[in-house]
């Protein structure tokens, strides 16, 4: 067989496949290593695999460990330098699929003999296979890495052939080897020729590697562009909110006054900075749901009728479809977040004592930030001059405050409001 003749061979043979197969398990861990950047975790690019038997078939089992043993110090090595855990578990992983290839290798050296061309293919073929196999059955009781990977069925069979095709001619070539046996040289020249073949096919595994960062690269680009989209999409709305301010030019800054004394409230109650931005946001875009009641009711002046006012509270559920629209494909929020702004531009004008609308909600049924908003849409539309009434002073603004507390206000949020107030 051949690897009992390179072993045998000349200091110059031994020398070429140690350091072929030293550079071969080298590049394996660099592989891996960035296959793991890429988070293409389970399907570890199992490079080394391909080495380890590549180096079974050519040196026998003292190779194979020579492999093995290079190829652990570069994962060591590699580990401490970047500051990253050692796993010992990952040694077992390498255990097994070492055990199998030896096992699968000396059962079908035999049939191999007999039929050099299919059997050595079947053989790549079973150790390839069954290391994999045993790669995922470690990976899952070893690693918690889930059965149902989608996938990995193709990803397997992908991996086998490419390794088993490569492999199969690497081992053809070393088969002839015996034939050249008198030429030193000959014999150097063709392990130069199997080192440079395995290099270039560690070169073109780098290379769709590579493809597959770039790959995660656009992606990454992409989202970018989605999130400034997104970020654009949020200018748009709170810029119609501000455009429905201009069909009436008694509510002008309406929105963000409503979004300050509501992120007061929040601040005031104790709520998170994030809470507070949340709630800012829903305040700029409460009353978004106004784009869709026409003018004659919008802009009255005066009263509205009972009709009219049928059709003003149909803004917070216009409000309401139209956001869900825009949150459908929205990354800048999660999914809390959504419901928080929907919340507050659907319940604003819901009242603890059951007699708001749309839906007439009791106190513990309206969401704590549609609460505030109520009350801060509430002080800012009394202390704002309308067409048919003047201003009120904040004085007067806060009596009816007060004097709605618990009924028409949640009280918490007046308490916080007075507080505010009261403190400058
Ligand atoms: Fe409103």
């Amino acid at each position: 067989m051949a690897f009992e003749y390179i072993l045998s061979t000349t200091f110059y043979g031994s020398f070429v496949t140690l350091l072929a197969f030293g550079v071969i398990n080298f590049f394996s861990y660099s592989i891996h290593y960035l296959s793991n950047i890429s988070k293409q975790m389970i399907f570890r690019e199992d490079g080394y695999l391909f080495a380890w038997l590549a180096s079974l078939w050519v040196g026998g089992v003292p190779l194979l460990c020579y492999s093995i043993f290079i190829y652990m110090a570069v994962y060591l090595w590699t580990r401490r330098k970047k500051g990253m855990p050692v796993y010992p578990k990952n040694f077992v992983l390498f255990g097994f699929q070492a055990t199998i290839m030896v096992i699968l290798f000396y059962t079908t050296k035999d049939f191999i003999l007999f039929s050099l061309f299919t059997g050595l293919f079947l053989s790549i073929m079973l150790s390839l296979f069954f290391a994999q196999v045993i790669t995922i059955i470690s990976l899952h009781f070893l690693f918690d890495v889930p059965w149902e990977e989608e996938g990995w069925r193709e990803k397997i069979i992908e991996l086998v052939w490419i390794d088993a095709f490569s492999l199969f001619l690497f081992l053809l070539m070393n088969q002839f080897l015996p034939t050249i046996e008198s030429h030193v040289n000959m014999q150097l020249v063709s392990q130069t020729c199997l080192m440079i073949f395995v290099i270039f096919r560690y070169a073109s595994r780098m290379n769709s590697i590579s493809q597959k960062q770039q790959m995660v690269e656009t992606m990454k680009e992409l989202q970018d562009l989605n999130n400034k989209l997104s970020m654009a999409n949020n200018h748009v709305l709170t810029a119609f909110a501000a455009s429905l301010e201009k069909r009436d030019s008694y509510t002008a800054g309406h929105s963000e006054r409503v979004a300050k004394y509501a992120a007061q409230i929040a601040l005031g109650l104790g709520m998170a900075p994030k809470q507070q931005r949340l709630i800012h946001l829903g305040g700029l875009l409460h009353d978004i749901g106004k784009i869709g009641i026409p003018d004659n009711v919008l802009n009255k002046q005066g009263p509205l009728t009972e009709e009219e006012y049928s059709v003003m509270k149909q803004h917070p559920l216009i409000g309401e479809e139209l956001i869900k629209g825009v949150y459908q494909n929205y990354p800048l929020l999660n999914e809390d977040e959504k419901a928080t702004i929907i919340d507050i531009i659907l319940y604003h004008h819901e009242r603890p004592d059951g007699k708001g609308y749309p839906k007439g909600l009791s106190e513990e049924q309206i969401p704590i930030w549609s609460k505030i908003m109520a009350v801060a849409d509430s002080f800012d539309a009394m202390t704002s001059t309308r067409s048919y009434r003047k201003a009120m002073t904040n004085e007067q603004a806060i009596n009816v405050l007060i004097q709605g507390s618990g009924t028409q206000f949640w009280k918490p949020a007046v308490d916080a409001f007075i507080n505010i107030k009261a403190g400058g």
